[in-house]
């Protein structure tokens, strides 16, 4: 059966937008995990745009399913990593200018320096993933640097329409069919949405699904009546 991992970067944006301290990430992953998540995952940017250090420890000390750290591979990340210690580090690209994740790691550039810092997690007994484009070659490569899990990149799948996200999702398909293949184990994430998950969820072998955005959006619509009615209620009853 395949997992949900909620990522829960978004709630940590709404509170950097004024440098304060609601909404705590913390408190949401609690929710999230009363909805059914199976995992909760956080990325920790370089620039700290949204989760902070004091997000992933107190995470890794109250949540109750798994801990999935995405991170760039760097040093810094490294070391933070093997303090934490969380359930699996998922490695993805990271440039300061973008938005979001643009794409899946190259891991042909590299090999060596990731190999090691692979080597290294699983030298503190952490699960390694690669964020990587549903293409053959990377699929390849992740074997050889030793991930045990990859998560296919599904954002073009999200973007595309028509002909175009049906070409695309037979390519998500069969990498997830090579991977599994070769004993990796598949996550998929990018860009999933209440309209475009079925047909990935939908694929026999793949473990978890990472959802972020529209689950967080989601939570705004459903949630924002009802916010504003008792602050009415408040501001009414004087
Ligand atoms: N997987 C990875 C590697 C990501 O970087 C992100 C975005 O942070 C997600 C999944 C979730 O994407 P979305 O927010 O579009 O659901």
């Amino acid at each position: 059966m395949t997992t949900l991992g909620v990522n829960i970067d978004h709630i940590a944006n709404v509170r950097e937008a004024r440098r304060t301290v609601e909404p705590d990430p913390v408190q949401f992953a609690f929710l999230a995990e009363l909805g059914g998540a199976d995992s909760i995952t956080v990325h920790l940017r370089e620039d700290r745009r949204h989760i902070q250090d004091r997000d992933v420890f107190l995470l890794k000390e109250t949540i109750k399913t798994k801990l999935n750290l995405e991170m760039a591979a760097t040093e810094e990340m490294l070391e933070i990593a093997k303090k934490l210690l969380p359930d699996l580090v998922t490695l993805v690209p990271e440039k300061r200018e973008e938005v979001t994740t643009e794409g899946g790691l190259d891991l042909k550039i590299n090999t060596r320096y990731l190999n090691n810092i692979v080597e290294s997690l699983k030298d503190s007994n952490i699960e390694v993933s690669a964020f990587i484009d549903p293409v053959h070659e990377q699929i390849n490569y992740s074997k050889e640097i030793g991930f045990k899990y990859i998560e296919l990149h599904t954002g073009k799948y999200a973007e595309l329409t028509g002909h175009d996200q049906y070409i695309e999702l037979q390519r998500i398909i069969e990498s997830a069919h090579n991977a599994n293949d070769l004993g990796l184990i598949v996550n998929a994430g990018h860009g999933l949405n209440y309209n475009n998950v079925k047909k990935i969820a939908s694929i026999n072998n793949i473990n978890e699904l990472n959802i972020g955005h529209s689950i967080v959006a989601r939570a705004l619509a459903v949630g924002l009546e009802r916010s504003v009615r008792e602050m009415k209620s408040l501001i009414t009853s004087n």
